[in-house]
């Protein structure tokens, strides 16, 4: 965000784009929202838009378009093979990440799948700053095991360190040490990591991992599904950088990785992914993956207005006043309630404003899923619907243990240009009221656990009446408020 300073009013984001579109939103009374959240297993993945006020459950498809992506859409190219639309989008994916060869996926873990079934084998180990969920199955999925190297203090909740992001490199020479160079496809680095409350990589430690990669041969694989925000945040942040383009800063990142790949439903505000390369080998080894599993070379699964909107989109990644809207509001959202003593993810990283449902809901055990309880009490009591990103979003392991997430998170997705400073407002206001209550907010149990990816299916229930208690609370501080 340009610094634009205010005479009486503080500091505050200020919003560069008008709306010109718009989508009515709903808030059902919190009778309806209780009834909503038991249907939905206490699952906010399985809530529908009709019961949902402020959707903040992901920026993954959801970031607001611009004016220019959907006028784009209206000179699609549907042809199966040698789309015009897609020659737009290879030569934005050169011009933009600066690689040559490009691979189209229906969407980022499509990338994965093809990514982890060309490299990736029964007992290879994945070096990662921190995985994402999806990226984690595919790569267990095909025999291999994650090793995560955050660098210390990564997964502090309070902190001032601008890149917890970064990677342990002394740590990947060791994990390099104890597999065997032999046994590491790739070292993958993520863009702005997700899980752990969307903290940045600096470009010192994109340098320093990259050196140890050459040294023993390993390929450096990039997840650039966030790469946008991540660039912003090392102008604003890091040294030598401040001066630069976030063009010249993007490049600079995906010229360091060997293999770059993304979900468009976040880097280009659109649907869609793909991956990229300047080694002709690499592409070479995915490229008959592409129709087996996503469809045609110039399409991918990925409908042609998408594409257009994809070219236009990842253009549009390099226009500061864009990209910096997100993280500004989160700046601000995460400060406000940091001041008030209620525990987020600091310093503000990107993609939402994570609360610590752990520290909040120290009363109940990580087995009764603190984040899950956090997110569908928040859910009952404002229509916020947030993402659990804890130990419900974890794993079992081959002896069906579950695996304790290392935070127990409740993500506040922030789209790009979705929400009003007034929205933000109102949810700050209500997770206020929820963290002095926060002693109503009880366990819950699995009723149907799938077997991959749970958190998205899973259906719950609650371990004793606390959502009624908590409604009833609710009443009695807001009368006929909805
Ligand atoms: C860092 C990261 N990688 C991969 C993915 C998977 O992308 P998609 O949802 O498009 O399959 C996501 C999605 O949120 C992500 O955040």
């Amino acid at each position: 965000m340009k610094n634009i300073k205010f005479y009486k009013m503080g500091e505050m984001p200020l919003e560069q784009h008008k709306v010109r579109v718009v989508q009515k939103l709903h808030l059902v009374p919190i009778a309806e929202r209780l009834n909503a959240i038991e249907e939905a297993g206490f699952n906010t993945f399985k809530l529908t838009t009709r019961h949902v006020f402020l959707d903040m459950l992901t920026d993954s498809g959801t970031n607001a378009m611009s004016d220019q992506q959907v006028a784009a859409m209206f000179q699609a190219d549907d042809a199966y093979a040698g789309s015009e639309s897609f020659a737009r989008l290879h030569q934005a994916v050169e011009d933009v990440l600066g690689k040559k060869y490009f691979l189209p996926a229906h969407q980022g873990r499509a990338a994965e799948n093809i990514i982890c079934k060309a490299f990736v084998k029964k007992g290879s180990i994945i070096p990662t700053n921190y995985h994402f969920t999806t990226t984690l199955a595919h790569i267990l999925d095909n025999g291999g095991k994650v090793e995560e190297l955050l660098c210390e203090g990564a997964l502090d909740i309070k902190s001032d360190n601008p890149f917890k992001g970064n990677m342990d490199v002394e740590k990947l020479e060791a994990c390099i040490q104890k597999h065997g160079a032999e046994n590491i496809p790739f070292v993958r680095m993520e863009a702005s990591t997700n899980l752990i409350g969307g903290q940045p990589f600096s470009i010192s430690n994109l340098m320093d991992v990259r050196h140890v990669c050459d040294k023993y041969n390993i390929m450096l694989v990039l997840d650039a599904s966030l790469l946008g925000e991540n660039a912003y945040l090392v102008k604003q942040r890091e040294d030598h950088w401040h001066e630069n383009t976030l063009g010249d800063i993007l490049k600079m990142m995906t010229n360091l990785a060997d293999l770059v790949y993304f979900s468009a439903r976040k880097l280009s505000s659109s649907r869609g992914g793909g991956i990229c390369t300047n080694q002709k080998s690499l592409y070479s080894r995915m490229e008959a993956l592409i129709p087996l599993y996503e469809g045609f070379l110039t399409y991918g699964g990925i409908s042609v207005r998408e594409i257009e909107a994809m070219a236009v989109g990842l253009r549009e990644t390099l226009d500061e006043t864009m990209i910096s809207q997100s993280p500004s509001f989160i700046k601000y959202m995460v400060e406000t309630l940091d001041k008030a003593g209620i525990p987020v993810v600091t310093p503000p990283g990107v993609l939402g404003c994570h609360v610590d449902a752990g520290q909040i809901c120290s009363h109940l055990s990580q087995s009764e899923y603190p984040a899950g309880a956090f997110a569908a009490a928040l859910y009952l009591i404002s229509g916020v619907r947030g993402m659990e990103r804890g130990t419900l979003s974890s794993i079992r392991d081959e002896n069906g243990v579950e695996v304790l997430a290392d935070a127990e998170l409740v993500r506040l997705a922030i789209p790009r240009r979705v929400f009003t400073l007034s929205q933000i407002n109102y949810v700050i206001d209500r997770v206020m009221w929820l963290y002095d209550h926060r002693e109503y907010i009880g366990g819950l149990k699995f009723v149907y656990e799938p077997p991959v990816l749970r958190f998205f299916m899973g259906g719950l229930e609650a371990t004793s009446d606390w959502p009624e208690r908590l409604m009833a609370k609710f009443r009695k501080d807001f009368g006929d408020s909805l």
